[in-house]
């Protein structure tokens, strides 16, 4: 007789399957509810959610990677985004690039040892007119610069 191992993400996704339905359509507030509940999507959960919804892993992965609120691997505490745009290239991105990233000792798409502060880079987040923009968690800052942006880092460290 095979015996199917199961464990507690597995109990949780299969609640989720039954809330939302095995439509292709169900994938994306699965995926948003396990985000929401573990900070990231695990490759057993892919598994499991693929299983589930009788898809291939690949299109699960594939979700997650198109979307930058969905994480495929654990991040840090505080993410910190920083918008690569033209707009906000021009008005300065490269300086507050070198003093975060010099300030914080690590690269962007890289999180602290600490595992306080995750760097990504995001596409234009609306605030063109006031870049160099930056995204923390949910809140944004506007017209960086190298000082002012270490200040707001030590504010969420
Ligand atoms: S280009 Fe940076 S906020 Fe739009």
């Amino acid at each position: 007789m095979l015996v199917v191992e199961k464990n507690s993400l597995t109990d949780e996704i299969e609640v989720l399957v039954e809330k939302y339905g095995k439509e292709r359509s169900s994938l994306l507030p699965i995926l948003q509810e396990i985000q929401r509940n573990h900070k990231y999507i695990s490759d057993f959960a892919q598994q499991e959610i693929a299983r589930l919804l009788d898809i291939h892993p690949v299109e699960v992965y594939s979700v997650i990677t198109f979307y930058s609120f969905l994480n495929a691997k654990p991040k840090g505490r505080n993410i910190v985004r920083l918008c690569r745009t033209i707009t906000c290239d021009l008005l300065g991105k490269e300086n507050v690039v070198a003093a975060i990233e010099r300030e914080l000792g690590i690269k962007f798409g890289e999180t602290t040892k600490d595992n306080r502060i995750t760097l990504e880079y995001a596409n234009c987040l609306g605030m063109c007119d006031q870049g160099p923009a930056l995204l923390v968690n949910d809140k944004v800052y506007t017209e960086l610069t190298p000082e002012k942006a270490v200040q707001i880092l030590n504010s969420v460290r």
